[in-house]
């Protein structure tokens, strides 16, 4: 089946899923929705969060004809993919959330932290998540307000150098207030990255904490559970259906986008473009 698998973000965050969807999709085609004009969505409140998903999916399904959704952001899965089901019985939709279940399992000090925003992290999901992983592991759940914008910003050449400051300050913070990171008893050896835009500065994040600790972001499996439905669905293209195009549309900054396709995914200026302002 020729039509687009619809992914989407608050902003530049989800294309930090690209790659693992890329890798286990390789014949599908790609359209990326980034929602910079109203990011960040994590301290928005669900019902705004819901409300722009929800204009989102509409567009993708009615404009493009998207045979599947990845919503490729967690505190957009936390506030809105039981609505998005119910509204879209029919579309496969593949939702992300913070990778407790694996940390859980990898950890050998016990202590796991959770990095991910406002939103996520106070939803009903998140904390039925966190319930039934109870003796477990012991996380460290940090918020971090601020820094999915500080990296939506050090995408834009205008304001690249001052955000990558506030990032690095930002991961500072919060990575002390969680305490101690190491692979000794007591210590933090496992961080969960519940945010999709916190993978685009995994480096900075893992010099701060130290190179042993474990770093666990949800690309992979998203990718395979979405290539499960398709295949179930009886809609995977192969490669006899033609090459496969990787679209990325944003009503923010255009500049933006294309830095980060060309740094991050490696695609020229020409697979981006400007999406449509009235969505
Ligand atoms: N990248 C998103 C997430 O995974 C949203 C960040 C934001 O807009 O606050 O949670």
């Amino acid at each position: 089946m020729n039509a687009p698998i619809g992914v989407f973000d608050s902003g530049i965050g989800g294309l930090s899923a690209l790659p693992a969807l890329r890798a286990a999709l390789p014949h599908e085609h790609l359209l990326y929705w980034a929602d910079s004009a109203h990011a960040p969505y994590g301290e928005k409140g669900d019902d705004f969060v819901r409300l722009r998903s929800l204009a989102i999916t509409e567009h993708l399904v009615k404009v493009h004809g998207i045979k599947a959704l990845v919503v490729a952001c967690n505190t957009a899965t936390a506030a809105t993919i039981a609505a998005l089901r119910s509204t879209y019985p029919q579309l496969p939709i593949v939702g992300l959330e913070p990778a407790l279940k694996p940390a859980a399992q990898l950890t050998r000090t016990g202590r796991v932290g959770v990095m991910a925003t406002q939103g996520t992290v106070s939803s009903e999901k998140f904390q039925r998540l966190l319930q039934s992983l109870e003796g477990q592991a012991d996380f460290v759940v940090q918020p971090c307000p601020g820094l999915a914008l500080a990296i939506e910003n050090s995408a834009h050449p205008a304001t690249q150098v001052q955000a990558n400051q506030v990032v690095h300050e930002l991961l500072q913070r919060f990575s002390q207030a969680m305490g101690r990171f190491g692979t000794q008893p007591g210590e933090i050896d496992t961080l969960v990255l519940g945010c999709t835009h916190y993978v685009f500065v995994q480096d900075d994040l893992q010099r701060i904490v130290g190179a042993d600790v474990r770093c666990l972001s949800t690309g992979e499996p998203v990718a395979q559970q979405t290539r499960r439905l398709l295949e179930s669905a009886g809609t995977l293209r192969t490669s006899a259906d033609g090459a496969a195009q990787t679209q990325l549309l944003t009503n923010g900054d255009l500049a933006g986008l294309q830095g980060t396709a060309q740094r991050w995914l490696h695609l020229g200026a020409d697979h981006c473009a400007l999406a449509n302002a009235a969505v």
